[in-house]
């Protein structure tokens, strides 16, 4: 079953990206050039983008449409990017703030 979003509500289409490599906590992964970060994850079945301040509970996208932050993450030493609204380019950074044990 493919995962990746065709179509995003605010985006448009996602078709057709050529493969590049993004480094998602230091560990390389296919996205499509142009996707949703976010998406890109979600294709590749990482949920978690980030981890609550107080609780350290972890929190993942829940409207894709740049409104709630919870898909809210490291890139490319920039916090808080939405990303659910920012398109993957080849060899970008992409951290997940507040991981356990950091
Ligand atoms: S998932 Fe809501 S702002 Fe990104």
């Amino acid at each position: 079953m493919d995962l990746r979003v065709g179509r995003h509500a605010v985006l448009g289409e996602m078709e057709g990206g050529k493969l590049v490599t993004i480094y998602v906590d230091g560990v390389p992964l296919k996205a499509r050039e142009g996707e949703p970060i976010a998406a890109a994850l979600y294709a590749h079945g990482i949920r978690t983008t980030r981890y609550s301040p107080r609780l350290g509970e972890p929190r993942g996208p829940f409207c894709m449409i740049g409104r709630c932050t919870e898909c809210a993450m490291t890139v490319d030493g920039e916090p808080n990017v939405r990303t659910c609204m920012t398109a993957v380019r080849d060899g970008m950074r992409v951290d997940t703030p507040g991981r356990p044990g950091e």
